[in-house]
């Protein structure tokens, strides 16, 4: 590995905007038909009383920004957004396993899995209601 390589940010390693909102419109549509995730009425109400290209949208900005892009995140906090949805642990579970599938789909290596993986769970408190 050569150094410019070494001191890539993630948002670099993944391949920037274009990359990573392919990766977000993938999993936003896993989610959004996942089963153990409508089977909570609330998740199920919320997130389809919007068009999911507004999620796409911001995921993708938050992606793009906590992997170092230039991106800044608009939308609301992940307390904010999600603590009236009592999300359980098996609901979060659910949601990681469709994110595997996705960077998978993707053949997005292991260390920046692993990365993207570490920062999704930084936010699980501010999410899960009993986790
Ligand atoms: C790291 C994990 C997660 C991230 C980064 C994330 C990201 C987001 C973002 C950016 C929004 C929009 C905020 C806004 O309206 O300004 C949102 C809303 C929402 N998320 Fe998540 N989310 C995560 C986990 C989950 C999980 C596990 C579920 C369901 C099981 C979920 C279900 C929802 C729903 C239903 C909304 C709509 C809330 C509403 O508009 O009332 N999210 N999420």
């Amino acid at each position: 590995m050569n150094n410019e390589t070494a001191n890539a940010s993630l948002y670099e390693r993944l391949g920037g905007v274009f990359a990573i909102a392919t990766v977000v419109d993938d999993f936003i549509d896993r989610v959004m038909a996942d089963q153990r995730l409508n089977a909570n009425p609330k998740v199920d109400e919320a997130h389809h009383k919007v068009p999911p290209a507004g999620f796409k949208y911001l995921v993708t900005e938050q992606v793009c920004w906590a992997s170092g892009g230039p991106q800044t995140y608009t939308g609301r906090s992940m307390h904010d957004s999600h603590a009236e949805l009592e999300i359980t642990e098996e609901e979060w579970q659910a949601f990681l396993d469709d994110f595997r599938q996705t960077l998978d789909k993707f053949e997005v290596p292991a260390q920046e899995q692993s990365e993207l993986f570490a920062i999704v769970e930084s936010t699980k408190e501010d999410i899960v209601v009993d986790g």
